[in-house]
């Protein structure tokens, strides 16, 4: 595995390569949920890139990117077993006149769109710049951020980028807590609140599987066991629009998002 930090020896090291590039957008502090998308795509491409770079364009200015956990090293292990072939750690990754944002609208309007203004538009510039980087011919996004997912695949399909993406399903810890770096925040105080968002989420899917269909009903009976310190959503939308439903009548999916003290944390499920 070779290590990349200059911007122009990624795209110089991808073009002077044949074959299928695959590749794994990520800001670090690798867990099993990011380990997984390597081996999701390892057997179908001839090379694997994975990136690492925290966005300054995707954090509000109240968030955490000054205090974003990183770990370089464990991060390059993870990598090289995994099979990697180029991680890309830039150091100089947009220009300093840099001018260019891509945003995608509609389905940034709800859920974390609303949440964190700015967001989605930091995270489809960083990854169109990244496809153009890299040269990928396919890359991998988990569902563990569902609306992240639908917004690249919808900002890939409207500027016929070049690029297949793919979507793999969410890792969960053993206790069933959705795995992110941000877990890292939690204290042994918080996690029996930081498991209630999936306890709630899957409360409203065993419902939905024994016949409840009605949205208002299903949201009240996750909200009866959410134990979060704040509630940002919970809701239940349509899984390709992400519109807001009333009935469940269409595949669906459950999300949520809640602050566990500082720390806030999302989770999804099929309905
Ligand atoms: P990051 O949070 O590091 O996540 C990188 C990728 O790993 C994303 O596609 C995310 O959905 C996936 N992932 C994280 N936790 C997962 C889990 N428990 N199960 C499955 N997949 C999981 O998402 C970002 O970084 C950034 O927004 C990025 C796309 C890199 C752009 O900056």
């Amino acid at each position: 595995m070779i290590t990349v930090t200059e911007t122009a020896a990624m795209t110089a090291w991808s073009t002077a390569r044949p074959g299928r590039i695959g590749f794994v957008p990520t800001m670090g502090f690798l867990h099993s949920g990011h380990v997984s998308l390597m081996q999701r795509l390892r057997p179908e491409v001839d090379r694997l890139v994975v990136s690492i770079f925290v966005n300054p364009l995707q954090f509000g200015p109240n968030e955490d990117l000054d205090r974003y956990p990183r770990d370089p090293e464990g991060d390059a292990a993870k990598c090289r077993a995994a099979g990697v072939d180029a991680l890309f750690v830039p150091t100089d990754f947009y220009p300093s006149d840099f001018s260019t944002g891509v945003s995608v609208a509609r389905l940034t309007e709800g859920l974390c769109g609303a949440k964190r203004p700015g967001h989605f538009d930091g995270v489809t510039t960083v990854v169109a710049r990244l496809f153009g980087v890299t040269r990928c011919h396919v890359a991998c996004f988990g569902e563990k951020d569902y609306q992240q997912l639908a917004v690249v695949r919808r900002m890939v399909r409207d500027l016929a980028l070049p690029v297949e993406i793919v979507g793999a399903p969410l890792i969960r810890d053993h206790d069933g807590l959705a795995l992110s770096s941000r877990n890292k925040y939690l204290t042994a105080d918080d996690r029996p609140r930081a498991l209630s968002l999936h306890h709630a989420l899957f409360a409203m899917r065993d419902a939905r599987e024994a016949g409840q269909t009605d949205v208002p009903a299903l949201l009240a009976l996750g909200r009866s066991v959410l134990q979060a310190d704040r509630e940002d959503y919970l809701q239940i939308v349509d899984a390709d629009s992400l519109e807001p439903l009333q009935t469940v009548d269409r595949p669906a999916r459950a999300l949520v998002a809640a602050f566990v003290g500082q720390t806030r944390l999302i989770d999804n499920v099929a309905l």
